[in-house]
Parts: C-alpha cells; structure tokens; sequence
C-alpha cells in the first residue's frame, strides 16, 4: 500500500510537485496519517484532524485562500461555498457519491471536481453482503441476547432466521458495485435479477447469471432487495410505501447507496407492520438522524454509513483524491473528473 502511495507522488514527482508546492489546500476529513505527511511534503496543508465532520462556518471561512480541496460527503459545497472560494481550482471528492455537491456551479466557478470510483467497489459490496447475512440469521439480535446472558440452553426453534442459499436477490443499479454484490451472490447460489436504466450486454448477464427483471417483477420475486443506484433526482424514494407492499412479507431491504432513495418512514412503518421481513441499513434520510422509533425494532440491522470503511479501501480512497488533486492543481485533467464541461472555463490541458 506504501508502494502505492510513493508511486503516486512520484508520478507526479519533481517539477510537477515543485509546481504545486506553494499551493495552500483544505481537507475537510481526517485521511489516514501517511497521506497527510505525503501531502504535507507537496503543500500548505489546513486539515481538519477531528472525527468529525468540519463545520460549516469553518469551511466557509477557510476556503477562502485555498487553491485546492479534498473534500468529505458530509460537507454540503454548494454556491455559497463556491462564490467564497476565489482561488479554488480544483476539488478532490473522498468518495464515490458526490450528491453533496453542486457541480453546475462548481463548473460555472471553473472548478475541476473529480470522485474516487472504482476502488471501494468491493469493500460497498462485502458490507451489502455482510448485512444480507446479518438480517437473515439475526446475527445482531443473537449478539446481543448472547451478552445479555439470555443463552442459557440450546433449542430447536431458538432465534430461527432464514437461509440465503439458494434465494432470490434482487439488484437494484447493477453499476460496479451492485455486479460484485453479484458475484459474492453467485457463490450463495442465489438467483440473481436486476434492474438498472439499462440492460447489460448478455455476456455480461451470463457471466454474472444475472436476469434483467422490471422494478415490479424484482420487487415481487425478491428474498433480498439490494439498492445500489446513486441518489440523483429520479431515484429519491424510489422505494416508498407502494414498493413495499409488492414486496414479499418474509423479504428483506438491504440499503448501502444513499439513504434518500429509500422514503424511511414508509420503511419504518412496513417494518414495524410486518409488511417485509426486515432491513439492513447503511445510509439515513437525514444521515446521521433516524426516523423515530426506527431504532427499538429488532428486524432491522443499522450500520453507521461504513460501507467503504475499511483501512485499505480509504487509504485507496485518499491515494486517489491525492492524485487528482495533485493533476487538477499542475494544470492536467485530472483522472477522475466527473465535471469534463469545465475544461471549457478552466486552463486544464485538454
Ligand atoms: C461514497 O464514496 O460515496 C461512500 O458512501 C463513502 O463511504
């Protein structure tokens, strides 16, 4: 993982630092300590160290100088930020989702935003994995029983969950992560169907066993639903109370995407009424508030937004956005930008 980072930075290396060096940047997260001292090297760097999302008011205040930004999914940039930010050039987004962020006045700005795709791809899917496996066999709710001293003979019918061999899995946005939840899926011998804007190649839908199925045929078949669609104007509350009763009554909602495309208070209800057999959840409506009462129900499992929470993943992550940012700020495009109208209002080479 070193090796990686040094391979980075020496990519970019020399005239190409020389050039940032005296650049002034802002990260607004706090990325794991050896890409700091690599930043720190390259340039001025303000950061916030705390566990905890930067402030508002910080950020629009200390956006001011700054050249460059490597930013969290917890900061809403939007124009205010923006018309504060006279020198910025360039915007590393730390993650993959970047609906926190205005990327039409990011681009009327003349500022360069690119996203870290492709490298959290299997740590989303393992975790969308892992709540598929804790759901159907109440593993939180055994844990639990087993501290509170509740274990105290074995029985045949004794906190029963339900087999995710052999079921039925449907993918909702079968983009990078949703094919390797597939692939994990192939492994449990489920029968995979999807839905997505667009249908895959049938290569592709035959290496993966993957069958195209519309919404409601997915919603109806299903044993797991599985959401893994960016959130954008079309897919908020794409799975509301109509969804929910074509669901099967024994069939779980499992969220690692963003927390709007679910209507969570149509989930708590279906929950609390039975309608599904329950849900596992990464991402909130109103992250990190949850919708009352959501919490003291013992079919679902809640996870803090963790999804690509592992150290070798967000060190890939931060590697990425410094990479970009390092390419954004030494005027080239950088590799993952996901607003290439600006190259129309900004300097990058082309
Ligand atoms: C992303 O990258 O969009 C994730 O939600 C952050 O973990």
């Amino acid at each position: 993982m070193y090796i990686f980072i040094r391979y980075v930075f020496f990519q970019y290396n020399c005239s190409t630092i020389v050039m940032a060096m005296n650049k002034r940047i802002l990260v607004t997260g706090h990325l794991p300590e050896v890409i700091m001292a690599e930043l720190e090297k390259a340039f001025h760097v303000d950061a916030n160290i705390e566990d905890k999302p930067f402030e508002r008011q910080k950020l629009l205040h200390a956006i001011k100088d700054k050249d460059g930004l490597i930013s969290m999914i917890t900061d809403n940039v939007d124009e205010e930020v923006f018309d504060r930010a006279s020198r910025l050039k360039m915007m590393a987004h730390f993650g993959v989702g970047y609906n926190n962020i205005d990327i039409k006045a990011a681009t009327t700005h003349g500022i360069a935003v690119s996203n870290t795709p492709g490298v959290l791809t299997d740590a989303t899917a393992e975790l969308a994995f892992a709540l598929i496996l804790a759901v159907a066999r109440r593993v939180v709710e055994c844990d639990r029983a087993t501290r509170e001293g509740r274990f105290r003979y074995w029985a045949p019918m004794l906190f029963l969950g339900r087999e995710v061999t052999g079921k039925t899995l449907g993918i909702i946005g079968l983009g990078e992560i949703g094919k390797a939840v597939a692939r994990i899926a192939k492994g449990f011998k489920m029968r995979i169907l999807y839905n997505n804007r667009s249908r895959i190649e049938a290569s592709k839908e035959k290496e993966l066993m993957a069958e195209y199925a519309d919404l409601q045929k997915l919603l109806v078949d299903s044993d797991f639903v599985s959401l893994h669609v960016p959130l954008t104007g079309e897919t908020r509350h794409l799975i509301g109370k109509e969804e929910f009763s074509r669901m099967k009554p024994t069939a779980y909602l499992i969220n690692t995407s963003r927390g709007p495309v679910v209507d969570e208070q149509a989930l708590f209800e279906a929950l609390l009424n039975r309608k599904i057999g329950g849900a596992g959840l990464d991402v909130y409506e109103n992250e990190p508030a949850l919708t009352p009462g959501l919490r003291e129900l013992s079919n679902v499992v809640l996870l803090p937004h963790t999804g690509s929470g592992t150290l070798e993943t967000r060190i890939k992550m931060a590697s990425m956005a410094v990479e970009n940012l390092i390419a954004g700020l030494s005027g080239k495009v950088p590799p993952n930008l996901v607003n290439p109208e600006v190259l129309q209002h900004s300097c990058l080479n082309k």
